[in-house]
C-alpha cells in the first residue's frame, strides 16, 4: 500500500511517474540498458536532457534572457555559489532572514562575500515574514536574497520586497508552486527534491548577462558560466534526477502548470488549517496567519507527549512524515506537488478522530 507521505523532502513523487520509470528501468527505450548506465554523451541521453530543459522552460515561462542550469550540491551549494558569482569583493548584498534557511544563506554566503541581514525575524521567533515595504534596503546592494518559503518554520513570503535592487530567491520548498516574476530577479534557485524530482541537484535560473560575467575567478564547476556554456553537460550530470524531473514536469504541465499547482496547494493547505482553526485550541498554528505556508503546515498539540502520540498513531494509519523538524519540534505536514488531495482528506479525518479520542 502507498504511504500518505507528508515528508518535508525528499517526499512523494507522482505514482504514474514511478511506474513509468520502473517499466523503463532495465531497458531504456530499446537501448538494452538502463538510462543510468548510458553515456551522458549518447544521443539517447541527450534527448532526455534537452527534453527536460525545454519542458522546464515552457512550464516555468522562463524568458530567453535566462539560462537554466542543473547543478549538483543542492540548494546548500547555492548559498556559496551565489555570492561567488554575483558579488565582487567591493560589493555588498542583503539577505532576508525569516527562518533557518535564510540564516544558512547568510552564514554560508558570508564566507564568500560581504552579506548583511536586511531583515531578521528573530524577535518574533521566525513566525512571520516582512511585507513589501518592511525590509530596509540599501539601493547600492548588488542583490537582495529572499527565501520564498521557510520550510522549517512554515511561513511563506506573500509579497516580494519593494525595491529596484535585483532579487535572488531560494525557492526550494515552493518551487513552481507560484509564478516567478522574472523581471524582479537576477537568479532563482532551489533543490529539486520537493516539488520536482528525486534529490541530487538544484535548478538554477540565472540571467544570461549575470552568468556570463562571474564576479570572481574560481574553479569551473563553481561558475554559472561553465554550466551555461555547456547546457549543464560540462561534466557528468545527475542523469536519473534529470530524467525523472522531465516526467514530473510533463505531468505538471498536463495538470495545468504552475497556476493550477498554486491553486491545488492553497486548497490542500486550507483544508489542514481549517481543522487547526476549528479545533478549539487543541491544534495550534504558531505562525502569523497572514503568511502561513501552503507547502509546510506547522502545528502544535497541547503537549510534547501528545505530539509524539499523534505522530506514532498517524504512522500506524500509514500517514508518514508528520514530525516537525528536529530543531523546532511539534508537527509538520508537508503538502508538496505530488501529494494528492485524497491524502490530505485522510489526514484531516485522522486529525479530527485523534482530537475526539482525547
Ligand atoms: C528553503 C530551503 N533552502 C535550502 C534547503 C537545502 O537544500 P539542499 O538539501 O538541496 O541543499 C532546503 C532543504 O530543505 C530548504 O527547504
Amino acid at each position: 500500500m502507498r504511504a500518505h507521505n507528508f515528508g518535508a523532502g525528499p517526499c512523494a513523487l507522482p505514482l504514474d511517474v514511478l511506474e513509468e520509470v520502473a517499466a523503463e528501468l532495465t531497458d531504456f527505450r530499446g537501448t538494452g540498458m538502463s538510462l543510468i548506465e548510458l553515456s551522458h554523451r549518447s544521443k539517447d541521453y541527450e534527448a532526455v536532457h534537452m527534453g527536460t530543459l525545454s519542458t522546464l522552460r515552457r512550464v516555468a515561462a522562463v524568458p530567453d534572457d535566462f539560462d537554466i542550469l542543473f547543478i549538483q550540491g543542492g540548494a546548500t551549494m547555492q548559498f556559496a555559489m551565489v555570492p561567488i558569482n554575483l558579488l565582487a569583493p567591493s560589493q555588498r548584498a542583503g539577505v532576508v532572514v525569516a527562518g533557518s534557511w535564510g540564516k544558512k544563506a547568510l552564514s554560508d554566503g558570508s564566507k564568500h562575500g560581504d552579506l548583511v541581514a536586511a531583515w531578521d525575524g528573530v524577535e518574533t521567533g521566525y513566525t512571520t515574514m516582512p511585507g513589501a515595504d518592511g525590509v530596509d534596503i540599501d539601493p547600492e546592494w548588488r542583490y537582495l536574497h529572499v527565501t520564498t518559503n521557510e520550510t522549517i518554520g512554515g511561513i511563506r513570503m506573500v509579497e516580494l520586497p519593494e525595491t529596484d535592487v535585483s532579487l535572488v530567491a531560494d525557492m526550494s520548498s515552493d518551487y513552481l508552486a507560484r509564478p516567478i516574476e522574472w523581471d524582479r530577479y537576477d537568479l532563482v534557485y532551489g533543490g529539486v527534491q520537493k516539488n520536482l524530482a528525486p534529490a541530487g541537484m538544484a535548478v538554477v535560473f540565472v540571467r544570461k548577462s549575470v552568468a556570463a560575467n562571474p564576479a570572481n575567478d574560481v574553479a569551473s564547476y563553481l561558475r554559472y558560466e561553465f554550466h551555461a556554456n555547456s547546457d549543464s553537460l560540462g561534466n557528468t550530470p545527475p542523469m536519473f534526477t534529470i530524467y525523472v524531473m522531465g516526467k514530473v514536469l510533463e505531468r505538471l504541465e498536463e495538470r495545468g502548470g504552475i497556476a493550477a499547482l498554486e491553486e491545488r496547494s492553497a486548497a490542500k493547505a486550507g483544508a489542514v488549517y481549517e481543522v487547526i482553526d476549528g479545533s478549539d485550541g487543541f491544534y495550534r498554528s504558531p505562525v502569523d496567519p497572514a503568511v502561513r505556508s501552503h507547502m509546510n503546515v506547522v502545528f502544535r498539540l497541547p503537549s510534547e507527549d501528545l505530539e509524539a502520540e499523534f505522530v506514532a498513531t498517524a504512522a500506524d494509519r500509514n500517514l508518514i512524515g508528520l514530525k516537525g523538524h528536529r530543531s523546532v519540534g511539534g508537527c509538520r505536514a508537508s503538502l508538496y506537488a505530488a501529494l494528492e488531495m485524497e491524502s490530505v482528506e485522510v489526514l484531516v479525518t485522522f486529525m479530527n478522530d485523534f482530537r475526539a479520542t482525547q
